[in-house]
């Protein structure tokens, strides 16, 4: 039987990625969390694309994209991001990436770049995958799409507890600032901004548990 390609969508700390996770692994499906590829392409820029000021230098980064080789790959059970052979999952969670990634996603070039890694995945079929443009630009005719949305104090609450988990503490203050900032920038982005496709399902899940949000996105699932 054919294996669905399901689109997650929404705003920050909504719990996309690890919801799509379990739903990836109760379906048997490849899970992809975009985010992390536009994170991992931020922590590149970081690393090797800083002017004298210290800010990324966009024109040099792009010239650079042909050096950046991101994959997923699975290490003791976990999938972890490998940008040129080294595990950064840890180093693109952190405040700094947090603060640059949407500024990085706005931009035409990376958005091609990373388009290619992205489809090629979802050509295999059985996909899950998450994002801002999703639905809407990545996988258009996907077989279900999700839009999840919550809360800011519900959305704030999950990072600063998964950053604390990561070791990275931070102010909660700075946590729901980076949110609201980086929905602005990309709900407002001329390229792929993060919006609802209108085949989506849409799904706050403020005052749902992680498990109650998987049960519901798998209850439409249907057929397969
Ligand atoms: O999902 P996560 O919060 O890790 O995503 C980090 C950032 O990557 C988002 O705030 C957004 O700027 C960008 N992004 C995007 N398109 C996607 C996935 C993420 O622009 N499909």
């Amino acid at each position: 039987m054919r294996k669905p390609v399901i689109a997650i969508d929404g705003y920050s700390s909504t719990g996309k990625s690890s919801i799509s996770k379990v739903i990836a692994e109760r379906l048997g499906l490849v899970h992809m969390d975009t985010g992390a590829l536009y994170r991992g392409i931020t922590y590149f820029a970081l690393q090797n694309c800083l002017n004298e000021s210290g800010e990324i230098d966009l024109p040099l980064l792009f010239s650079k994209l042909n050096e950046v080789h991101l994959e997923f790959s699975e290490l003791e059970n976990e999938l972890v991001l490998l940008l040129n052979g080294k595990d950064v999952s840890k180093e693109i969670r952190s405040n700094e990436v947090s603060s640059q990634v949407s500024l990085i996603a706005c931009q035409k070039e990376v958005r091609d770049f990373l388009m290619e890694t992205q489809r090629s995945i979802a050509a295999k079929g059985g996909v899950i995958m998450d994002g801002r443009d999703i639905g809407t630009v990545v996988l258009p005719n996907a077989d279900y799409k999700f839009f999840l949305t919550a809360s800011i104090e519900e959305r704030t609450k999950r990072r600063f507890l998964e950053l604390q988990g990561l070791g990275m503490p931070s102010e909660e203050h700075e946590v729901r600032h980076n949110l609201i900032t980086r929905d602005k920038i990309d709900s407002e982005r001329s390229v792929a901004p993060l919006k609802q496709a209108d085949d989506a399902i849409l799904i706050d899940n403020s005052d749902l548990t992680k498990l109650e949000t998987i049960d519901l996105i798998l209850s439409f699932i249907k057929d397969f």
